[in-house]
């Protein structure tokens, strides 16, 4: 067969602390072809339908030396994330032709699976044991939904942001009642939104934030009780307020996270998941939190996590709980949609340039939007 289009973006440099340059750090390639007759050496060919830009990859963009919670990517080749994928052919025992995948797989049109050049060759002996290797977060298979739920609900409440929430709930804050109060930063993020639905659904009074207006109707839109823009007001300010709170529900890390452990109650937890004020900044630049104290004096409890901690337990029960809630409109996302993997770069800085209007989500097939 003649070669085929096969588009992707690459991880061109390493970048320095700091935002990412289009062009520079990351490529739109138009130009590279994939023979789709080609041997597949006992893998499989997979299609890409979309992609799911988030947060943590830009961790990943570093010098390989720097030792952190994750592996890095391999520079010269796509970038790779989560998305879903439908596989065109196959040679692996247990994967059929036509049937659907969702898990890391690169930012390119075609892959042969599992992809090669692309991975970090992580040899955990030379590793601290908190590093994680995440060229093992592999393709799994999905159901087709039948229309009972859109297509990209993968890239959201049935992806890595939904279980992710469902993890740190129900690992770490098990023991949460109704009636106590949550505050949850980054509340329009897939993850944060999931996390404000499930808390209302035990029954908690949530506070959440976002950084624009249209965002902060949205997260009221799910049912949080109290919803305020951190741009416009800050955090210490709103939590004094509506506080004190028995749990945080930590996306953001930075300033809010200080304002929060201000306004914990006694004996109150947080759940560290994630850090999205920092990805771009350098350890020195990182802001200081100045009332640690309190964690003694408060008996707080700071917990992290990461997803594949709690995934293995949870996941039946997450695949059985959180389909039929969104097939029932019980839970709700929204994304925001960059059509083409032209887009995909634009799809990516707006997580953190402050232009993003919801979960992006960058659709490779049209069909699949
Ligand atoms: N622990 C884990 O296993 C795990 C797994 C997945 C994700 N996470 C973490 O969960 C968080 C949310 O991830 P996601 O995939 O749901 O993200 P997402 O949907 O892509 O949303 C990210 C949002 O973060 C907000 N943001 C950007 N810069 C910010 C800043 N300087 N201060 C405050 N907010 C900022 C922006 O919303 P605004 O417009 O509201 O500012 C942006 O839309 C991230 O920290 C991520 O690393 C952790």
């Amino acid at each position: 067969m003649s070669p085929t289009p096969n588009p992707r973006v690459l991880y061109a440099k390493v970048p320095p602390p700091g935002p990412l340059i289009a062009g520079e750090h990351l490529v739109y390639e138009s130009t590279p072809t994939i023979d789709l007759d080609a041997p597949l050496n006992g893998g499989f060919l997979t299609k890409t339908l979309f992609l799911s830009p988030e947060p943590f990859m830009r961790e990943r963009m570093r010098d390989p030396s720097i030792l952190t919670y994750s592996t890095p990517m391999v520079v010269g080749q796509p970038i790779v994330g989560f998305g879903l994928v439908q596989v065109l052919r196959s040679e692996k025992e247990g994967v059929t032709a036509g049937e659907y995948m969702y898990g890391f797989t690169p930012w390119e049109h075609y892959t042969v699976q599992p992809y090669v050049d692309a991975r970090f060759d992580f040899k955990s002996s030379n590793y601290p044991p908190y590093t994680f290797d995440m060229d093992t977060l592999v393709l799994q298979p999905v159901p087709n939904p039948h229309g009972a739920f859109p297509w990209t609900s993968f890239a959201s409440v049935l992806g890595t942001p939904g279980l992710t929430a469902f993890v740190g709930l129900e690992s770490i804050a098990r023991d949460m009642k109704a009636g106590q109060t949550i505050y949850v930063s980054s509340g329009a993020s897939g993850v944060g939104s999931m996390v404000i639905q499930l808390c209302k659904l035990k029954g908690l009074r949530v506070i959440a934030s976002a950084g624009s207006d249209s965002k902060v109707e949205y997260i009221r839109s799910l049912g949080a009780d109290v919803a305020f823009n951190y741009k416009t007001t800050p955090a210490l300010t709103a939590l004094a307020e509506h506080g004190p709170l028995d749990f945080h529900w930590d996306n953001v890390c930075g300033e809010q996270l200080e304002d929060a452990i201000q306004n914990m109650a006694f004996n109150g937890v947080i759940i560290a998941c994630g850090a999205i004020s920092e990805y771009n900044l350098r350890p020195e630049d990182c802001y200081g939190v100045k009332n640690l104290s309190l964690i003694f004096k408060r008996r707080l409890r700071i917990q992290g996590f990461f997803i594949s901690d709690g995934l293995p337990a949870l996941l039946p029960r997450f695949l059985n709980e959180i389909p039929p809630l969104l097939a029932q409109g019980k839970i709700k996302s929204q994304e925001q949609l960059f059509l083409g993997l032209d887009k995909g770069i634009e799809a990516f800085l707006s997580m953190y340039d402050g232009s993003s209007k919801a979960k992006p989500v960058v659709v490779v097939d049209a069909s699949y939007a």
